[in-house]
C-alpha cells in the first residue's frame, strides 16, 4: 500500500520504516528540513537500536522516502498516519495545536479519499474532532481511525515488529479491516489485534501508561517508607514481585520516571477526566509522588555534604530518561543537574547516547564526555541516574582510584551493598540501607 506518515519523530519514523520493511511504499513528512535531509541520506536523527539498518535497507529498496512537502504527503498515501507531538499545556492538558494543523493542511491537499490514522497519543474524543476538521477541509472522503502506539524507546523497532497487541479504534468496519491487514505481518506469533471504539482506543493508551506509571510511583513510595524504617526495599520488592498477581515489571524503585510519555500522559488523563466531571485523585498522586521522587537524589547529596555543594566536583552517569535512548525529555537527570548547578556544584557528565542532546540544552555549563571513567576522575561523588547496562558492573577498583572520594549515589539501585562494602564505597541507594566505606575485616 501507499502510506504517508506525518511527523517522523520517535513514533512516526519507527512506524514508517517498519511498514516499509513489510513491502509498503512509505513517504515520511516532517516540517524539520534538517531531519528530512538526514533521513534521506540514511542517517537517523535519533538513537534507537536497529533503526539505522532498517532505514538504510528500505531507502535502498526504494520503498521509503522523506519530504518536507505536506501536500506531496497528502497526495501519496491511501492511508495517512498522523504521528506529530501532543505536548502538555501548562495546565497538564494535551496541546493539540500541531495535530490539528497537520490534519488541516493534509486534508486541504488531498486529491483522493483516504484513511487517516491518529498514532499520536490523544485525549478521548480527538479522533472525532480530527475527522470533523478534515471533512471540513476536503471534498474527498476521510475516515479517521485511532491506532495508539505502545512502543518503548530503546526497543522501539522490536516492539513495533513484535507488539504485545495492536489496538485499532474504528467506527468504520472497512477502515478497521485495512488497518488489521497492514498489521498482520507483525502478529504472526498470534498476538491479538484488538478492534474497539475510537474512544476506547484513545483511553486504552492513557490507561496503559498511567498503570505503568502508577506501579513505579507505588514502589517508589514503598521505598520511601522503607528507608526511615531501616528496611531494604529490595527484599520487599522480591517479596511482592514473586506473587504471580503482581510480578516484577515496572516495580523497580528509583529516582522517578521521565520521558515524553508517562509524565505528560498521566497529567493529560487527569485533565480530560476533570473536564468530564471526574477528579482523578489516584492519578494526581501518581504524578506528585514522581515529581518529588525526581528530587530524592539531590536531597541525599545535599544532606551528605551538609548543604555545602558550591564548587564540589560531582560526576553523573546517565542522563537519558531510560537506557538505550538519547531522549532526555523530562529525564530525572535534568531535574538533578538543574539543582546541582543552582547550588554551585561542578559537574562532569557522561551518557552513552544523549550527550549531543545535552550539549544543545546546556552548551558549556559543565563538562561532559564519552568516557565514563574520565568523567568520574577527581570527583567527590558519583551519581548514577540511568541504568545503562555498561554502568551495572564497572571496574570499581579503578573507579575508586580515580575518584577523590569513593561515594556513590545510586539512583537505580544498581549496586549490591556487599559489593560496595568490599570495594570500600560509601553507597546511597533508594530505599535501602546506606553503606559506609568501612572495609570488611
Ligand atoms: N516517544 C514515544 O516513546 C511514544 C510512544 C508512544 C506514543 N507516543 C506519542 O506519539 C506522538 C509523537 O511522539 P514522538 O515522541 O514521536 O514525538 P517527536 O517530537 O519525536 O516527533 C514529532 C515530529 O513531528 C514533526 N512535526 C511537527 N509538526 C509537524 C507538521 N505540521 N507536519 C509534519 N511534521 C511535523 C516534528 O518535527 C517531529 O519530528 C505523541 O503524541 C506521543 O505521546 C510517543
Amino acid at each position: 500500500m501507499r502510506l504517508t506518515v506525518v511527523g517522523t519523530g520517535y513514533v512516526g519514523l519507527v512506524t514508517g520504516v517498519c511498514f516499509a520493511d513489510t513491502g509498503n511504499h512509505v513517504l515520511g513528512v516532517d516540517i524539520d528540513a534538517e531531519k528530512v535531509e538526514m533521513l534521506n541520506k540514511g542517517q537517523s536523527p535519533i538513537y534507537e537500536p536497529g533503526l539505522t539498518d532498517i532505514l538504510k535497507s528500505n531507502l535502498r529498496a526504494g520503498r521509503l522516502r522523506f519530504t518536507t512537502d505536506v501536500d506531496e504527503g497528502a497526495k501519496h498515501g491511501e492511508v495517512i498516519f498522523l504521528a506529530v507531538g501532543t505536548p502538555p499545556k501548562p495546565d497538564g492538558s494535551a496541546d493539540l495545536t500541531v495535530l490539528d494543523e497537520a490534519a488541516r493542511r493534509t486534508a486541504r491537499a488531498m486529491d483522493h479519499e483516504a484513511i487517516v490514522v491518529v498514532k499520536s497519543t490523544v485525549p478521548v474524543g480527538t479522533n472525532e474532532h480530527v475527522e470533523q476538521i478534515m471533512r471540513g477541509c476536503t471534498r474527498h472522503r476521510v475516515v479517521v481511525v485511532s491506532n495508539p502506539e505502545f512502543l518503548k524507546e530503546g526497543s522501539a523497532i522490536d516492539d513495533f515488529l513484535k507488539p504485545d497487541r495492536v489496538v485499532i479504534g474504528a467506527e468504520d468496519r472497512a477502515a478497521a479491516e485495512i488497518l488489521r491487514e497492514l498489521h498482520l505481518p507483525f502478529v504472526r506469533n498470534q498476538r491479538p489485534i484488538l478492534i474497539m471504539s475510537r474512544r476506547a482506543a484513545e483511553m486504552t493508551k492513557y490507561a496503559a501508561n498511567s498503570c505503568l506509571a502508577a506501579r513505579i510511583s507505588f514502589i517508589n513510595e514503598i521505598a520511601n517508607i522503607c528507608e526511615p524504617l531501616g528496611i531494604d526495599v529490595d527484599e520487599v520488592r522480591v517479596g511482592i514481585g514473586t506473587d504471580s498477581r503482581i510480578g516484577f515489571q515496572f516495580l523497580y524503585p528509583g529516582c522517578g520516571y521521565g520521558g515524553s510519555c508517562f509524565p505528560k500522559d498521566v497529567q493529560a488523563l487527569v485533565a480530560f477526566a476533570r473536564q468530564a466531571g471526574y477528579e482523578g485523585r489516584l492519578l494526581t498522586a501518581v504524578h506528585e509522588v514522581n515529581e518529588s521522587q525526581k528530587h530524592v537524589l539531590y536531597e541525599k547529596i545535599h544532606r551528605r555534604f551538609d548543604g555545602k555543594l558550591r564548587d564540589r566536583h560531582i560526576a553523573i552517569w546517565g542522563v537519558s530518561f531510560k537506557p538505550k535512548t538519547d531522549d532526555i525529555r523530562e529525564a530525572p537527570a535534568i531535574a538533578l543537574i538543574d539543582r546541582l548547578l543552582a547550588a554551585g556544584a561542578k559537574l562532569r557528565v557522561h551518557d552513552p547516547q544523549s550527550l549531543p542532546n545535552l550539549a544543545k540544552a546546556y552548551q558549556n555549563k559543565f563538562v561532559f564526555g564519552d568516557d565514563a571513567y574520565e568523567m568520574a576522575r577527581g570527583s567527590e561523588a558519583l551519581v548514577v541516574v540511568t541504568e545503562w547496562n555498561e554502568f551495572r558492573s564497572p571496574d570499581f577498583k579503578r573507579l575508586k582510584e580515580l575518584m577523590r572520594q569513593p561515594i556513590i549515589f545510586d539512583g537505580r539501585n544498581l549496586y549490591d551493598p556487599a559489593t560496595m562494602r568490599r570495594y570500600g564505597f560509601e553507597h546511597y541507594p533508594i530505599g535501602r540501607p546506606v553503606t559506609t566505606n568501612q572495609m570488611e575485616p
